[in-house]
């Protein structure tokens, strides 16, 4: 009897702790109500659609490796173009899809396992599920974010016009790549990581809060579960943006022994890719 009582005040605490510490991300983060017009979205993408990537395009040609563009541009105008100040950019999905496909036909694992932090509508995610659909391979994609996966709201997108929606309702057109290979997990990478464990990380996409003291704790975390030639690719390696996580990717790549690449979009954009040595 006092185990029972014991057991439902832990359950209990636990519950409420959570909730809080949650609230903020279960409560309509991108707002209560929908912040444009359809034609105004269509209009946004239309606009990120027509840019062009020289550096991308010659790192497909690298690889060998290019996202169907129809595909990636469909799934951007659900997940990728929001009403925002700073531009509309989202060829992270055409690296990390042509990385990730040149990774599996190098590494022939038999399966392998990806960490993404910062899944937000789910963009990165299916990009890399669908790199591992197109080379007919095994994998799990474990991706964390803050925000909830089956709580209704608006998401600053297209989708809103259709009404409220869960994440899981706004990606139901992947359920085959998600059933297959994603698993999505509302946490705080800062502190809850540690209550997930896997043994091998082959591939990871750190990508949630860009400061040093976000980034940091995620490397740690994912660290011990690297080997040799295992990548962790990072978004937004800008000094005057970001310089945390400037900060974090070179102390990473120079302590840890990654080798680092970046590639330069724009003077706002650069990204890392680091291989484990
Ligand atoms: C830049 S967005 C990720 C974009 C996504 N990878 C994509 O390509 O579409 C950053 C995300 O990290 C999440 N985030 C920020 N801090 C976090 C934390 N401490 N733990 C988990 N998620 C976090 C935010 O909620 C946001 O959705």
């Amino acid at each position: 009897m006092y185990h029972k009582i014991l057991q439902l005040t832990e359950y209990f605490l636990l519950n409420i702790v959570r909730k809080f510490a949650f609230k903020r991300w279960n409560n309509m983060p991108f707002g209560k109500e929908i912040r444009a017009s359809r034609n105004e979205y269509l209009k946004i993408a239309e606009i990120a659609r027509n840019k062009s990537y020289p550096e991308v395009d010659d790192f497909e040609k690298e690889t060998g490796f290019r996202i169907d563009q129809d595909w990636y541009h469909e799934l951007a105008l659900h997940t990728q173009v929001v009403v925002k100040k700073s531009e509309i950019n989202y060829v992270h999905g055409r690296l990390l899809y042509s990385l990730l496909s040149q990774f599996l036909e190098q590494a022939k694992y038999q399966s392998i396992n990806i960490l993404e932090t910062g899944t937000a509508r789910g963009f990165s995610s299916i990009c890399m599920a669908k790199a591992l659909f197109d080379a007919n391979r095994n994998g799990k994609i474990i991706t964390f974010d803050v925000l909830p996966h089956n709580r209704k709201m608006y998401w600053n997108c297209i989708d809103d016009h259709n009404g409220l929606r869960s994440r899981e309702e706004l990606l139901g057109d992947y359920n085959m790549l998600i059933e297959n290979y994603i698993l999505y997990i509302q946490a705080n990478t800062r502190t809850d990581l540690e209550q997930f464990q896997v043994s091998r990380i082959h591939f990871a996409f750190l990508d949630s809060t860009h400061e040093f003291a976000y980034l940091m704790p995620e490397f740690f975390y994912l660290k011990d579960k690297q080997k040799k030639g295992d990548i962790i690719f990072f978004d937004d390696y800008t000094p005057d943006l970001f310089p945390g996580v400037v900060k974090a990717v070179d102390e990473i790549c120079e302590k840890y022994n990654y080798s680092k690449r970046i590639i330069t979009i724009s003077q706002q954009r650069r990204y890392v890719i680091a291989v484990k040595l």
